[in-house]
């Protein structure tokens, strides 16, 4: 079975979701041709920066396109003419992709420099897509800026990376820039959803938004995870099958744990604590979810205005329940108690119990309640 990310690879621009500014900017570039020669795509991981580079390959080289305004005007490759299929497959070899993970050297890039001075020898253009250009040495880059220089006509740079900051700014002052943000949760999901249908299986939405937020932006994430979940579990999933696959317990669990420790519960706290433990799920994970939630709680007790921030990531049912617990907390002792949470996060990982230093941990401020009263 062919991975779900490559399966579900937007082959046209309008399936690209989520970067409609970048979208316009490269349609308007071929209505008024005038396509850069050197392009930097940056931005967060799994976001849709190596399928651009690809769809661009396809719009500067579509033979459509290039025979038929009209096309041209709608700024879509027709992905069915010998161009966009060769660069679909694979096959196209005007098109040429390195990883400058593995391909550091300045050997390479001289080796990439003879290629870019011949002809390409069946498209309009030759394309290089340097993926991970952040990866290349010193000598590397001088030589890349050369050529970045003096860009032959026919000769289209795609760079991609994740930490442009590594990228020298003679380098990227040469090249348009286009910024790949992070995916929201809403995003995520409209493919998702698309993915299940196709794919036939029933999940529900509570599921989808879980398996949207722990892919934290990334649609790649997503679609692995969606993935993972799904050949494990067959045609219907739910919240438990996810918990199970991945070994974690999702909002669920802290939001009641939380509940219990301000009502000071301490019998529920201790036994949330064991359930998780019994159950096999990552206590570390839980915690770190656990400090998380705990400063969105603090977050909108302090200022009920960051209500409007959370909106962008949890669902409904999630927000009114942030808000309950908002109501529950008292300001001082939770910022307090996330303290102690932190610093028990960094005891966790070296403790053969690592459940012992969060248990301490809670139990201790149930304690100082106690002493309060
Ligand atoms: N904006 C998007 N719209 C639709 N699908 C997307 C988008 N971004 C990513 N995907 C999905 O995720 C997969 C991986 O995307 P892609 O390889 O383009 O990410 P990337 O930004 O190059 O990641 P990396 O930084 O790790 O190289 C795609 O095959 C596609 O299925
Ligand atoms: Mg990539
Ligand atoms: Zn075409």
């Amino acid at each position: 079975m062919t991975a779900i990310y490559r399966t579900y690879r937007p082959k046209l621009f309008k399936d690209l979701l989520g970067h409609e500014h970048i979208v316009t900017i490269l349609q308007n570039a071929i209505r008024e041709d005038r396509l850069s020669h050197a392009y930097l795509f940056h931005g967060s991981r799994g976001t849709g920066k190596t399928t651009t580079a690809r769809l661009l390959a396809k719009l500067a080289n579509c033979h459509k396109i290039i025979e038929d305004v009209k096309n041209k005007n709608k700024g879509e490759p027709c992905d069915q003419c010998l161009a966009c299929q060769s660069i679909n497959n694979g096959q196209a070899l005007d098109v040429i992709e390195i990883d400058a993970a593995s391909n550091r050297g300045i050997d390479e890039i001289r080796d990439l420099q003879e290629k870019a001075r011949l002809s390409p020898s069946s498209l309009k253009y030759k394309i290089f897509i340097i993926d991970e250009v952040h990866m290349l040495t010193s000598a590397a880059f001088n030589a890349l800026l050369k050529t970045l220089e003096e860009p032959p006509k026919h000769v289209i740079f795609i760079l991609a990376t994740t930490e442009i900051e590594k990228v020298p700014i003679t380098i990227t002052s040469r090249t348009q820039k286009l910024t790949f943000k992070k995916l929201t949760k809403d995003i995520i999901m409209q493919k998702l959803k698309t993915i299940a249908l196709k794919e036939n299986i029933d999940i529900d939405n509570e599921s989808l938004e879980i398996i949207s937020q722990l892919a934290e932006g990334s649609l790649r994430d997503a679609e692995s995870i969606f993935d993972q979940v799904t050949t494990n579990n067959g045609q219907k999933i739910t919240i438990k099958d996810i918990e199970k696959t991945l070994g974690i317990s999702v909002n669920n669990n802290i939001t009641i744990l939380l509940q219990k420790l301000f009502e000071n519960n301490l019998d529920e706290v201790l036994n949330i604590i064991n359930t998780i433990v019994d159950n096999g799920y990552d206590i570390i994970h839980f915690n770190k979810n656990l400090i998380d939630y705990l400063s969105k709680v603090i977050a909108l007790k302090s200022n009920p205005k960051a209500i409007n921030i959370f909106k962008l990531n949890l669902t409904e049912n999630e927000l009114k329940k942030l808000e309950e617990l908002a109501n529950l907390s008292d300001l001082n002792r939770s910022i307090e108690l996330i303290k102690s949470l932190i610093e028990a996060h960094r005891n966790m990982r070296y403790s053969p119990f690592s459940y012992i230093p969060l248990q301490v941990t809670l139990i201790e401020y149930l304690n100082k309640k106690a002493n309060f009263i």
